[in-house]
């Protein structure tokens, strides 16, 4: 039996994690700083780190409670070190190392992109090699070509937002508040996809992902092209002129437009790449058009589709100890 503690505060979570064998969680405290950022509309990094260090050894001590376990039972630390805020990473390697000092355990470093495809396996899926890994977040938008759980070539990115992003801001054009994936999913069961707004390609033969011009595309939609007047530009409607079935329609219509761009980068890396399964991972796995569609992509190519449970979408750190145990 192997023991990993999981340290994640790479953006806005700060979260603590015991996960047996690689697969079975024995605790997952994951403390939101959602009401922190909210007023700003997106993660004041400053702010995000400060909270890290208030909120760090409660949530490790907690983790270690839930799991019914005394810290000399672990085997190893495993940490995100990277990519992230740089202050946030900062308290979370900070506190790892100084845990594993004293407590003369290995200390594992853990890059966070990968980690989400982890998420899955936390829920009992077996994932077959080679596979390819979806991460769809708010920092970050790759196709991976996984040939084992911790070996990852990247094949395709974002060139500018990352597609949670591109959900943030769009829900702040609509006007419905922040963190906007949840908000856009929720609000587009009330509409219908009734505009036609571009699902971008990139120039060459990557799988590479653009969100910038869909957004800007959307902001126009709804607000019209900008005048300029007085020397300023300005946009010729407000977006309390629309209706609530409006604001559903443009939600709707933004999420088929984001959701198929993610499935295009999809096929075009299936067609290039012989792949048992498809790994999905990110806080935007959370998306319910999303999860429909990667099914429907992955069966017309009759491989299995692995998708994290809802709870290990956002950021977490049983997906951080997940990759720990296969590095260890
Ligand atoms: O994985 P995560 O916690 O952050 C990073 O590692 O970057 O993902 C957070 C992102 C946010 O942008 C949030 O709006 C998005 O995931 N998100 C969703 C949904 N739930 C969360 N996006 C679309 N639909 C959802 N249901
Ligand atoms: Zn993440």
């Amino acid at each position: 039996m192997t023991l990993i503690l999981g340290i994640e505060c790479s953006c806005d979570e700060t979260a603590a994690s015991v996960v047996k064998d690689g697969c079975e969680v024995l605790s997952n405290v994951v403390a939101s700083q959602d009401e922190l950022h909210i007023e700003y509309g997106g993660v004041v990094p400053e702010i995000a780190s400060r909270a890290h260090l208030e909120r760090i050894l409660p949530v490790i001590v907690e983790s270690i409670d839930i799991a019914k376990i005394s810290l000399d039972e672990i085997d190893a630390i495993a940490v995100g070190n990277r990519p992230g805020l740089i202050g946030s990473l900062l308290v979370g390697v900070a506190a790892a190392k100084t845990l594993a000092w004293t407590l003369s355990k290995p200390l594992i470093a853990v890059d966070h992109v990968v980690a989400h495809l982890c998420a899955p396996a936390l829920n009992g899926a077996e994932i077959s090699y080679p596979a390819l890994g979806i991460v769809v977040s708010g920092g970050h938008t790759s196709l991976l070509l996984l040939s084992d759980a911790s070996t990852a070539v990247c094949l395709g990115k974002t060139i500018d937002d990352a597609a949670g992003e591109a959900f943030d801001k769009a829900a702040s054009i609509l006007g419905l508040g922040w963190p906007g994936g949840a908000l856009i999913d929720a609000a587009s069961k009330k509409g219908a996809p009734v505009h036609q707004l571009p699902r971008p390609k990139t120039k060459g033969s990557r799988p590479d992902f653009s969100f910038s011009g869909l957004k800007t595309a959307l902001l126009y939609g709804v607000r019209g092209n900008p005048i300029r007047k007085d020397g300023k530009s300005i946009f010729p409607r407000a977006i309390s002129e629309l209706s609530e079935q409006e604001i559903f329609d443009w939600a709707s219509s933004f999420q088929e437009a984001a959701v198929d761009t993610i499935i295009n980068g999809i096929q075009h890396a299936l067609g290039n790449n012989r792949v048992l399964c498809i790994v999905a991972g990110g806080g935007v796995l959370a998306n319910t058009l999303l999860r429909k569609k990667l099914s429907a992509v992955a069966g017309s190519y009759n491989i299995p589709i692995h998708l994290p449970d809802i709870k290990y979408c956002v950021d977490n750190a049983a997906m951080i100890a997940g990759l720990g145990y296969h590095l260890f």
